[in-house]
């Protein structure tokens, strides 16, 4: 579905990432794990090109969009879901709006069927009833739920993470983990999840890749990370800072 090859980027005179090689396999869960502040956010928005790269191939479905016009980054953007970190929702919109948008203003659907696939949508995501509260008066994981269908209207064929279980309590995270991994196996969906939270890692990964400063220093399947002999990944699960810690 998507395969980086060999990406650098700078950003304001700053190397973000070097010589990254990554490929996401259609209808699997591709995860992206390390520690704050290692360029995960970075690499999700300039793999779906919101920045753009310095070098390198960003394949999606064969195709190198690594330095396509924005013009014709369009169609590209259309099959991609994003759940942004902190879900983003439109706080002056209540929640069927918030959902319905993308079908109102790109599937051009009636008033009528928004309300029913936006029902459908809440449904799915465990939130019926929801539709006429806004945004704050929900909690934070029934809000990473509504980020999650608006996301997944249009059909996209990728869903793209970030962070989603961050600030939930275990609960809130299984729910939301269990979403994606209901996401591929009822609707065939590529996700690629950027999280620091191992356990929803080894949940829902068919591969695992761990960035560090920019760069790809491991790939593996949930097993292998667990089994891994690799210090500075054995460093990472047990949770031991390395160097300093930036707050
Ligand atoms: N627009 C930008 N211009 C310049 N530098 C940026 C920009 N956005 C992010 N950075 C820098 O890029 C680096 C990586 O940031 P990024 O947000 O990708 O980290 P992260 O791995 O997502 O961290 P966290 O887990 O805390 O969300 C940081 O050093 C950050 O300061
Ligand atoms: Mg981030």
């Amino acid at each position: 579905m998507i395969e980086v090859k060999n990406l650098y980027t700078i950003l304001s005179g700053k190397v973000i990432h070097k010589n990254i090689h990554l490929k996401a396999e259609k209808g699997k869960t591709t995860v992206i794990i390390g520690r704050s502040g290692c360029g995960k956010s970075v690499f999700l928005k300039v793999m779906t090109r919101l920045l753009n790269p310095y070098s390198g191939q960003i394949f999606f479905e064969k195709k190198d969009i690594a330095f396509l016009k924005e013009k014709d980054l369009i169609p590209v953007r259309l099959k991609i879901g994003f759940v942004f970190q902190g879900a983003a929702l439109f706080d002056s919109m209540n929640i069927y709006d918030n959902v319905g948008f993308a079908l109102k203003r790109i599937q051009k659907m009636s008033d009528k069927e928004v309300e029913k696939k936006t029902d459908e949508l809440l449904e799915w995501v465990g939130l019926r009833g929801v539709g006429n509260a806004y945004p704050a008066e929900l909690s934070g994981g029934m809000r990473k739920r509504v980020g999650i269908a608006r996301a997944i209207a249009n059909e996209p064929e990728l869903v793209v993470f970030d962070e989603p279980t961050t600030g939930l309590d275990p609960i809130m995270t299984d729910v939301v983990d269990n979403l994606i991994n209901k996401l591929k196996q009822e609707k065939n969906m590529t996700s690629i999840v950027v999280t620091h939270d191992l356990k929803s890692a080894y949940k829902t990964a068919d591969s695992i890749y761990m960035m560090e400063a920019g760069s790809i220093m491991g790939q593996g399947t949930p097993e292998e990370f667990k089994n891994s002999r690799d210090e500075r990944i054995q460093q990472f699960i047990n949770g031991k800072a390395e160097g300093p810690i930036k707050v």
